[in-house]
């Protein structure tokens, strides 16, 4: 299933048909793709360079790391998400490796590598839906995660499935319209809350 974002002004396709599906098909992501996806997520821009992030991930062959990381998933979260082929959790550093100071741009650092790990995935077909709804302790309990790191989202990858196989209400939510905000709502200039003037034709 397509749903293409209904975009004011012309973007990159991949832009355009990313979007974050829980109808997943239980076919598996090749070995090569994945790399290519967390080979995307190493290539993406951190203050300092520091890439705060790390990456724990269960793919369903494993059918153990698969449960073990599906139970940190809220129960709204595992009712699609068991079906994706793919599971990660995205994990930040909080202190700079070299100095121990805080880094306050750790969790935009991750989420910017996620960003990437995302087109990377929409190149090759693939989707990928993030998840606030999980328990970071339990994730760093079940899976050792050192102290200095916290994990801050997690995410199904996989190629779409068929809506029809999601139970309600996850199918109209499947099937709804995707909508965002106007940019006049975020994109300022001068002073805030003045929208950008090159946002005027
Ligand atoms: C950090 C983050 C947390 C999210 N948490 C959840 C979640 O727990 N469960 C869920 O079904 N979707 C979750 N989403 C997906 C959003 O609902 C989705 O990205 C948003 O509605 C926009 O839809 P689109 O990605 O299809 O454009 C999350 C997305 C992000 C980026």
């Amino acid at each position: 299933m397509q749903k293409s974002a209904a975009v004011d002004q012309p973007v990159h396709e991949f832009i355009r048909e990313r979007w974050s599906p829980r109808a997943f098909s239980e076919k598996a992501v090749p070995a090569e793709a994945l790399r290519s996806i967390f080979e995307a997520a190493r290539w993406a821009p951190s203050s300092s360079n520091e890439q705060p992030w790390a990456f724990v991930v269960a793919t369903k062959d494993d059918q153990q790391a698969f449960a073990k990381l599906l139970s940190t998933l809220v129960e709204a979260n595992q009712i699609w998400a068991k079906h994706a082929p793919v599971l990660a959790i995205a994990i930040s550093e909080l202190a700079f490796a070299r100095t121990g100071q805080p880094n306050r741009n750790a969790f935009y650092d991750t989420g910017s590598a996620v960003a990437h790990l995302s087109m990377e995935a929409t190149a090759r077909g693939l989707f990928v839906h993030q998840m606030a709804g999980f328990d970071p302790k339990k994730a760093v309990e079940l899976f050792s995660i050192p102290s200095g790191w916290e994990p801050i989202a997690a995410f199904a990858i996989g190629y779409p499935g068929d809506p029809e196989s999601l139970p309600q209400p996850l199918r109209d939510r499947e099937l709804a319209t995707r909508t965002r905000k106007p940019m006049a709502e975020f994109v300022m200039s001068g002073s805030w809350g003045q929208a950008a003037s090159f946002l005027r034709k």
